[in-house]
């Protein structure tokens, strides 16, 4: 059996420095969660950055021998590799063009030229590990030239390459300089997946009339190879946030957040720091809604946990002054000595806090204006085992091709997210029922571990199917 190769930009792990050495734990984030079964058979390797700078060889060294027990090996980055390639083209130019932030694109050649390089750099350490015949498991948006990179060098290796962001429309593609290169990139996998049916039918637009090569049903001929295309939604961990709430610290912090908020009906809102997730304009939901309904002050409070990210980046430092102008005015605005009308917390929280606040709030507000998928969405609908609460939804989330049954609303609608908020607080509980219960089922069956069994298994099928062409 080859041995399965998973890059990505970040490796699975925390780092940290302490007493002048760097110490590492394993992270448990949704793809590492999904891979675990198949990263701990055989002598499978996860390639991918640390997440900080490591200048000096010898700590390099150093961590590299440390690393090889877990199965990782790390590509390290320069501080100008951070700044040009990681904050630089693929948060300043990707990232918002993907999410259709097009005012907020920055086209700048020399970011992309560094992107370039550093594409090659993560496959020059690919180079040092792997063998012609292991199997390529390539992540998102900052290692879109990595397929076509491992193939000049390993022409028969399988590719697979999965995008975890959207994949926008042609007329929004087709305004990066470099985007033949980015579509010729990806298209050196054999597999190339998406979160949904309307990402895949972007790639293929912008694939035919860009490079100007058709396809049968998603599947691609190039040359001697042939290349499918398909989406395969992302799931998460299941039983794990279905379980949660069996665990004493989260039954402790349970408590302790049903005590606190005993008037009140809890919505929660729950993102990394992000202008694609709109979370200023669902605080000014959050304030319409107040100001239609005063009847509802004092028996609701909003819970927004924003997750610090990117914060080199200028339109994300942007985005946390407004928050915090924001979620400030409108405390002032409505706040009372026994009743605050937003809780605030800018930090990560550890999984019991998460669970337990999954698991009292009697509505979770995720409105995003592009979401690849979001699956704070369905972490939320797993943790709800007494099937009470509702999910009110972004249709521009990929989640909502799946989760059908929530309230959906559009991110620009003001009113309308208020009005959802409206209906949400009324919704009998026989219908919340009814509508957790199917999300739950759709949850639960497709879960992550199916979603990386099933792309790995299209890996190996497209691996026969190109070995086959080969040999006719
Ligand atoms: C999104 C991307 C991931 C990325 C994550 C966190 O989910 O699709 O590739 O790792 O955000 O962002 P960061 O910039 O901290 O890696």
């Amino acid at each position: 059996m080859s041995r399965l190769i998973t890059i990505s930009n970040r490796l699975p792990i925390s780092l940290v420095r302490r007493d002048e050495r760097y110490e590492y734990t394993p992270s448990a984030g949704g793809l590492a969660t999904g891979l675990k079964s198949f990263h701990g058979q055989n002598d499978n390797l996860w390639i991918g950055w640390p997440g900080m700078e490591i200048g000096q060889e010898e700590d390099q060294r150093e961590i590299t021998d440390r690393m090889k027990k877990d199965k990782m090996h790390p590509v390290f980055l320069t501080e100008s590799d951070i700044e040009d390639f990681y904050e630089g083209f693929s948060n300043k130019t990707l990232w918002p063009l993907f999410h259709y932030f097009n005012l907020f694109t920055d086209y700048s050649p020399y970011t992309w030229e560094r992107y370039v390089e550093v594409n090659q750099k993560f496959a020059d350490e690919i180079f040092k590990v792997a063998r012609p015949d292991d199997v390529f498991w390539v992540h998102d948006y900052q290692l879109m030239l990595l397929p076509a990179l491992i193939r000049e060098r390993f022409p028969h290796a399988t590719i697979g390459f999965f995008l975890h962001i959207p994949f926008p429309s042609y007329e929004m593609f087709r305004s990066l300089p470099w985007r033949r290169e980015l579509l010729n990139g990806m298209l050196g996998a054999d597999l190339i997946g998406f979160h949904t049916y309307d990402y895949v039918r972007h790639f293929l637009s912008a694939v035919k009339r860009i490079l100007d090569v058709d396809h049968s049903l998603g599947r691609i001929k190039l040359g001697d190879r042939v290349i499918d295309v398909d989406s395969f939604p992302m799931g998460i961990d299941y039983k794990k946030f279905a379980n949660s709430i069996h665990n004493p610290t989260t039954i402790r912090e349970v408590v302790k957040f049903r005590n606190n908020f005993n008037h009140e009906k809890i919505i929660l809102s729950i993102d990394r720091l992000d202008y694609s997730k709109g979370i200023y304009q669902r605080l000014e939901a959050y304030d319409t809604f107040l100001s239609d309904h005063p009847e509802y002050q004092k028996k609701v409070a909003l819970i927004t946990v924003v997750v610090p990210s990117r914060g080199n980046v200028d339109q994300y430092q942007k985005l946390k002054v407004q928050l915090d102008e924001a979620i400030g005015r409108i405390n002032g605005k409505y706040s009372t000595p026994e009743w605050t009308a937003i809780h605030y917390y800018y930090r990560s929280l550890p999984f019991e806090t998460l669970t337990a606040l999954y698991y009292c709030a009697d509505i979770a507000l995720i409105t995003p204006f592009r979401d690849g998928m979001n699956l704070i969405a369905k972490e939320y609908v797993a943790t709800k085992t007494d099937q009470q609460g509702v999910l009110i939804l972004s249709e521009m989330a990929g989640a909502a091709k799946e989760l059908t049954e929530a309230l959906f609303i559009n991110p620009n609608d003001i009113q309308g997210i208020s009005d959802a908020l409206h209906d949400a607080l009324n919704m009998p509980s026989e219908e919340q029922r009814t509508r957790m219960q199917e999300m739950q089922s759709k949850v639960e069956r497709y879960d992550v571990k199916n979603w990386a069994e099933l792309f790995i298994d299209r890996m190996y099928e497209a691996r026969s199917l190109n070995t086959r062409r080969r040999e006719k």
